[in-house]
Order: C-alpha cells, then sequence, then structure tokens
C-alpha cells in the first residue's frame, strides 16, 4: 500500500479551506493508504506564537481531525514536536539546500517584503526544509495539500532527486520522491471580503474566514456579507466574477454537487437566495463536527490517541532518519 504524508499548522482555528484543501482530502484517501496526518507545531513557531494558546491550539486541531473523520485505525495521528525526528532530519536538510533556493518561495517573499529581513525569525526561511523533512521522513508517496503548498512541494521534489544522486550507493535510493495531491475543486478556496486573495486563518478580518467553529449565526452573517458584483447571475467565471465563483466552488465542495449541476439549479434566482442556501449547508456540514469536537477536546481518548500516534511515528520517521545520517556519513559508524 502507497503511503500519504500531510500535516496542518495549529496556527489558528482551522477555517473550511483548510477543510476544503486538505482535511476533506486526508478522511477520503485513509480507506486507500497507509496515512500519517500530523499536527505540524514546530512549522507554527516560525511566526510569534502565544504558549498557551499554541498548546490549546494544538489539542484543538487533533480533536478536529477526529471529528471530521479521520480514524486512529487506519491513519497515525500525531504531533510534529512529539517525534524529534522531524527536527533533526531539518538540519541534514537545510545543509543540502541552498539559501537561494529558499530565499525563491513565495511564502517568505511575501512575509519578509512586509515586515523585513530584520522583522521576520531565521525559521521561516528555513521552514521549507522541516516541511520536506515532514514528508520524506514516512517515505510518502503522496501528499494531499491545497493549491498554495505546490512551490514546497517541488522543493520537495528536488531535494529527493538531489540527495538520491549525492549519496545513493550502489544505485539504492535512499528517500522515496513523492507526488503532490491538489483537489480540482476547493484547491484554492478564496477570501469571502477579497475574493482575489486566498481564504486565510491568519487573515486579520475575521469576515473573510469561516471557521471551523464558527457558530451557525456567524455562518450565515459572513455568508451574507461574502463580496460578490452587481450582475446578480449566478455563474462561474473565476477571472471576471471571482467573489460568486468561490462561493460557487465552496458550495460543490460542501455537497458534493458539481458546480454545473449548481448553476442549473440557481438559474434565474438570485445570490440572496443562493448566499442563504449555501449557509445552511456549511451549517449542516459543520454542526455534527463541532459537536464530537466538543466532546473529544478535553478527553482522556484523545491523549490515548495521540501518545500511540507518536510511538507509532517514531519507529518510521527513526528508521528513515538513520539512512540519512549513514548517508551524509555522521556519527562513528553506520547504524541499520
Ligand atoms: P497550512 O496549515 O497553512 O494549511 C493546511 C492545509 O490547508 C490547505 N489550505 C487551503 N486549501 C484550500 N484553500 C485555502 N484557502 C487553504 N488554506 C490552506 C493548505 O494547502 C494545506 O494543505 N506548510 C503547510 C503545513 C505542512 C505540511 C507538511 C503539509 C507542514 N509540513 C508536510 C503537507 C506535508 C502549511 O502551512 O499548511
Amino acid at each position: 500500500m502507497e503511503t500519504i504524508f500531510s500535516g496542518i499548522q495549529p496556527s489558528g482555528i482551522p477555517t473550511i479551506g483548510n477543510y476544503i484543501g486538505a482535511m476533506k482530502q486526508f478522511v477520503a484517501l485513509q480507506n486507500q493508504y497507509t496515512c500519517y496526518f500530523c499536527i505540524v507545531d514546530e512549522h507554527a513557531i516560525t511566526v510569534p506564537q502565544d504558549p498557551q494558546k499554541l498548546r490549546q491550539q494544538i489539542r484543538g486541531l487533533a480533536a478536529l481531525y477526529l471529528a471530521v473523520g479521520l480514524d486512529p485505525k487506519k491513519a497515525t495521528i500525531f504531533i510534529q514536536s512529539e517525534v524529534s525526528a522531524h527536527a533533526e532530519a531539518a538540519w541534514i536538510i537545510q545543509c543540502n539546500t541552498t539559501i537561494g533556493e529558499l530565499e525563491r518561495m513565495t511564502q517568505f517573499k511575501d512575509k519578509s517584503q512586509k515586515n523585513g529581513r530584520t522583522g521576520v525569525s531565521a525559521g521561516l526561511l528555513t521552514y521549507p526544509p522541516l516541511m520536506v523533512g515532514d514528508i520524506i521522513l514516512y517515505n510518502a508517496n503522496l501528499v494531499p495539500v491545497g493549491d498554495d503548498q505546490k512551490q514546497h512541494l517541488e522543493l520537495t521534489r528536488d531535494f529527493v532527486e538531489r540527495f538520491n544522486k549525492r549519496y545513493a550507493q550502489k544505485n539504492q535510493e535512499i528517500l522515496v520522491m513523492p507526488e503532490v495531491k491538489i483537489p480540482e475543486q476547493g484547491g484554492r478556496v478564496m477570501s469571502l471580503q477579497d475574493p482575489t486573495s486566498k481564504m486565510s486563518k491568519s487573515d486579520s478580518n475575521p469576515k473573510g474566514f469561516i471557521s471551523m467553529l464558527d457558530e451557525p449565526a456567524v455562518i450565515r452573517k459572513k455568508i451574507k456579507s461574502a463580496v460578490t458584483d452587481s450582475t446578480g447571475i449566478i455563474e462561474y467565471d473565476p477571472e471576471n466574477k471571482p467573489g460568486i465563483s468561490n462561493l460557487l466552488s465552496i458550495f460543490s465542495a460542501v455537497t458534493e454537487r458539481s458546480i454545473d449541476e449548481l448553476v442549473t439549479a440557481y438559474e434565474g434566482k438570485g445570490y440572496g437566495d443562493f448566499k442563504g442556501d449555501l449557509a445552511e449547508a456549511v451549517v449542516a456540514l459543520l454542526a455534527p463536527i463541532q459537536e464530537r469536537y466538543n466532546q473529544l477536546l478535553n478527553s482522556d481518548e484523545l491523549d490515548d490517541i495521540l501518545d500511540n500516534g507518536a510511538e507509532q511515528a517514531r519507529l518510521v520517521a527513526n528508521k528513515t532518519l538513520q539512512r540519512m545520517k549513514n548517508a551524509v556519513g555522521l556519527g562513528r559508524k553506520k547504524r541499520r
């Protein structure tokens, strides 16, 4: 069976963008692959975090993983910082990656342009190697993510090729080459307030995103105030009508109805009707998830699942890490 790895940062409460782009895929794929789903807390500290809040968010994200339907019998669910191989692998990867490659990453460019080079941590620059490590430690063949992670996956593939070429002995590959998997619909859910930019859990304007823990009244209000256009015609045209097109793709992702089907169903109807129905569909999706989340959040069951997950993850990750150490010549002798 092929292997999947993916992760989400506990840097805020996940949005329906995270759900549609990532979590929904995780749930669907767990039946066909050996899966590792990680709460990537080490990534979250590349920007300042309140320690107490971070801990709550780590636990909250783990509870959400389960609440959306990830099954610990099928998938290994764990917290990145509880598996020390991630930080160790990241060091080896950094030493085999150039500063030029990292400075080209759009996320780094955006944030460092906004805050200046002295206003961002070195971790923000070296974060992609940590992500490369996450993926390769589990020998992942496939990485389900949203569209914004494509560049990081390309870096991962470049790294694997280079590392294998540089260190493979007798043509035996050390690391597995991963493929990216982006959903056809909903790979890039846009902000409700600015449909030309990505929906983000760190948006300073909460009206731009729907958090997975938003209450029904809040969801209805946010969708009602979503930016559209003045034509009043429900059609899918992301370039000229980004607002309504974004709402159509959210509607499609949460109901499994195709965009064509939705466009036909809403022919001749106004944005008001459409938004009302979309809000109810989002509420219907999130209400049972929120209920399970609240049951799980403070349970011992959650701790047991995460303890077991970390233990299983360590077994696999430490083996790959040792192969990497052997390859580059760290320590006194090769180990198995
Ligand atoms: P993060 O935490 O920003 O986002 C988690 C996942 O959600 C997807 N996503 C979206 N998809 C569609 N529309 C959106 N508006 C949207 N916003 C976020 C992201 O593409 C991602 O799949 N670097 C990663 C976390 C990470 C990771 C990994 C992922 C660390 N190591 C290894 C895969 C494999 C990140 O910051 O995701």
